[in-house]
């Protein structure tokens, strides 16, 4: 997979940090031009260090990707510069506060499938009317373990990454004849800043759910974007609709013996 990306143009959200800096990185070491968008500005500096001091390419765009405007603005923009897209990793996401559903503040609800939800419906909207009409492309949606699970106290999570696999099961089932391949990517705990932040908060939970993942530690976001990479690599040609689960066998079910 070498150079598999050689000149082409990947987008990658939530580009300044954990799993989706990794992904830029790695498609960019493949030789793409890789358009890495964020909101923390800060984060897509790092991000674009980093590459450059593997003498990739990137191209920042500082964006919230739940304003409409802003991701169809993207978008416009990677038509008039690069002329094509394709490949889309939309992998920005927040986890939300943590209460029972029944004491869960609203505007939080509505925050985070805002951030996770509307998002990749926001960006495949605009994504596939630059794919549709080249006749190719790949996109790979962030989901989570919580898109097959009912996390307690996490409700609003829950329910935005359910709804990104769904979304993406309708994209795929739309764009299959188009040559379009759409995907999910279910990543389990994720050593990234998000997943330390929650567990400086509660450190007695990441300990035991460190020791409930039957791999008995969480993955590398180099791992999760390993999939990412692969999933809208040829490698993947026939993969059309899944969600990929990468979870150290989180979700495998049963017990150990
Ligand atoms: P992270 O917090 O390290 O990175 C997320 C990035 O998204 C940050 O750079 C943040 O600034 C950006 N972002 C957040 N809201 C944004 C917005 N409105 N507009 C633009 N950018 C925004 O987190 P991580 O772990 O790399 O998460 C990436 C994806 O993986 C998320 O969708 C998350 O839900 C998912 N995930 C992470 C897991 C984990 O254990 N770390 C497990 C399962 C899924």
């Amino acid at each position: 997979m070498s150079d598999e990306f050689d000149g082409k143009i990947v987008l990658v959200t939530g580009a300044g940090s954990g799993i989706g800096q990794e992904a830029v990185r790695s498609f960019a070491e493949r030789g793409a031009l890789v358009y890495a968008a964020d909101l923390n500005a800060k984060g897509l500096a790092a991000t674009a260090d980093l590459v450059a001091s593997t003498g990739g390419t990137v191209r920042s765009a500082h964006l919230d990707v739940a304003d409409e405007t802003a991701v169809a603005d993207l978008l416009a923009r990677i038509a008039t510069e690069a002329g094509r897209l394709d490949a889309a990793f939309n992998n920005a996401g927040i986890t939300g506060s943590t209460h029972l559903l029944e004491d869960y503040p609203t505007e939080d609800f509505d925050r985070v499938l805002r951030v996770n939800l509307r998002s990749i419906f926001l960006a495949m909207k605009y994504e596939l009317r630059l794919m549709k009409p080249a006749g190719s492309g790949t996109i790979v949606n962030t989901a989570s373990v919580a898109a097959l699970t009912g996390p307690g106290g996490m409700s609003a999570y829950a329910a935005s990454k359910h709804g990104v696999h769904g979304l993406t099961r309708v994209a795929a089932m739309e764009n299959a004849s188009h040559n379009i391949r759409i995907n999910a990517l279910a990543p389990g705990w994720t050593e990234t800043p998000m997943v330390a932040a929650n567990s400086a908060q509660n450190p007695a939970f990441a300990e035991l759910a460190r020791k409930a993942i039957p791999a008995k530690r969480g993955a590398h976001p180099k791992e999760i974007a390993a999939a990412a990479v692969w999933l809208s690599s040829s490698q993947a040609s026939y993969v059309f609709g899944q969600m990929i689960v990468v979870d150290g066998g989180m979700t495998i079910g049963g017990f150990e013996p």
